[in-house]
């Protein structure tokens, strides 16, 4: 285990349980459809590697890095799109693929803008999520696991940029951030 890492949330072993589980209900959910998946950088890389390669669908794969401003609601939020899409997505099953969901901003801006952009159906994947800090209300269909309000890194999430490679996700001993 790496030195900043006080305890294991999810070992190798688990997170791939959560994404075959997760593989299997959108095989079942979009079964006959060609999905577009978005791949939300940086964060989401290694969940969105492991989760299409068990697709059976027909998957095509576009990546978009977003963050959210603003103040508290969605309405007076806006999102800030730091890499777009190459894809045009009117008339497509689009599938974002995010790696935790936090206040919940960003996705439910973003689904917004992606209806706007005129999609055929827009769903959420968030390997995790953490229901005590969402401020908005954003309807996710795939969610690997809800988590507490705790930081946590490796499987792509980060800290300062270090730590995505870990293979397990992890909990940093506080005085890494303090
Ligand atoms: P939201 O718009 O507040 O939901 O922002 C979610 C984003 O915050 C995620 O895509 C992550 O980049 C980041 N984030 C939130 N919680 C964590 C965490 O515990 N570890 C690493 N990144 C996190
Ligand atoms: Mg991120």
């Amino acid at each position: 285990m790496h030195n900043d890492i006080e305890a294991i949330m999810y070992t190798k072993q688990e997170i791939d349980m959560m994404v075959h589980k997760i593989a299997t209900q959108i095989n079942e959910d979009y079964e006959g459809k060609e999905l577009l998946a978005i791949v939300i950088l940086k964060g989401s890389i290694m969940y969105a590697a492991d989760l299409i390669r068990c697709l059976s669908v027909n998957v095509k794969i576009d990546f978009m890095q977003v963050s959210s401003y603003g103040s508290g609601t969605v309405s007076s939020g806006v999102i800030d799109i730091k890499k777009d899409l190459d894809t045009d997505v009117k008339g497509k099953h689009v599938l974002i693929i995010e790696d935790i969901i936090d206040s919940g901003r960003t996705l439910a801006l973003l689904r917004e803008e992606l209806e706007k952009r005129g999609a055929e159906s827009v769903s959420i994947t968030a390997l995790l999520s953490k229901p005590s800090r969402h401020v908005v209300d954003v309807k996710v269909e795939y969610i690997g696991a809800e988590v507490p309000d705790e930081f946590v890194v490796g499987y792509g999430l980060d800290m300062d940029e270090k730590y995505r490679q870990l293979d397990y996700i992890g909990i940093l001993k506080p005085e890494v951030y303090m």
